[in-house]
């Protein structure tokens, strides 16, 4: 598939079928996740990939009421629609159901000499992206999340993850139950500023 093609039509994947996603591809989606760019080559990135049903269970035990008490209030205007905090509610309230849940972490490790906080993120979120365009390119529907925020000290002694590893992009990945459309963004006009910044 085009690689724009895929990009385009990337559209987050809130409903997954529960059937399994062989090793290979999730192998694949991260291999195209450890070729994106990252500090000084750093590429201080890891990918804890959550398929036992039992953690999975507890993930969604979690997360799933503290989603719903705050979508409550998330007022529904602008971008943010009703379709979108129902389609986040049912991916919280089922979990537990889908084949993997790819958590894209990393460590406080760049420049190596006094490591600060936003290279962490430069290096997770290009890595999510290509991770999540690869997934489209195969077939398989994944949503960004930051559901992790919702529970990070306990997925931490769930899934062994030290303290100086900062957590960046959880990430359901399975099969997607509808198809995939073509994201709606601004049009290029209004974001491109030639030479000088323009209104
Ligand atoms: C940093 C970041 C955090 C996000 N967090 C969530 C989330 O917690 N739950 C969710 O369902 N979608 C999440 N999303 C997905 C966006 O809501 C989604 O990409 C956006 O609404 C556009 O939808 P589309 O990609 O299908 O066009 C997140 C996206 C980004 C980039």
């Amino acid at each position: 598939m085009d690689v724009i093609e895929a990009m385009e039509t990337c559209s987050a994947a809130r409903y997954l079928k529960p059937d399994p996603v062989p090793q290979e591809l999730i192998e694949r989606v991260i291999y195209a996740a450890t070729r994106a760019s990252s500090p000084g080559n750093s590429q201080e990135w890891d990918f804890i990939v959550v398929r036992n049903p039992e953690a999975k269970r507890k993930i969604r035990d979690l997360l799933a009421p503290r989603f719903k008490a705050m979508g409550v209030g998330v007022p529904r205007t602008g971008r943010v629609t009703s379709g979108m905090i129902a389609g986040a509610t049912h991916l919280a309230e089922t979990l537990n159901e889908v084949p993997a849940i790819i958590f894209v972490c990393g460590p406080l490790a760049y420049p190596p000499n006094a490591p600060l906080e936003q290279f962490v993120w430069s290096a997770l979120y290009p890595a999510a992206q290509n991770l999540i365009v690869a997934a489209r390119s195969l077939g398989l529907g994944t949503t960004f999340t930051t559901f992790h925020m919702f529970m990070e000290n306990e997925l931490r002694e769930l899934l062994g993850i030290p303290r100086e590893v900062r957590f960046g992009v959880m990430i359901p990945i399975g099969w997607p139950q509808n198809d995939f459309v073509k994201v709606k963004r601004k049009p290029i006009s209004k974001v491109i500023h030639w030479d000088k910044w323009s209104d």
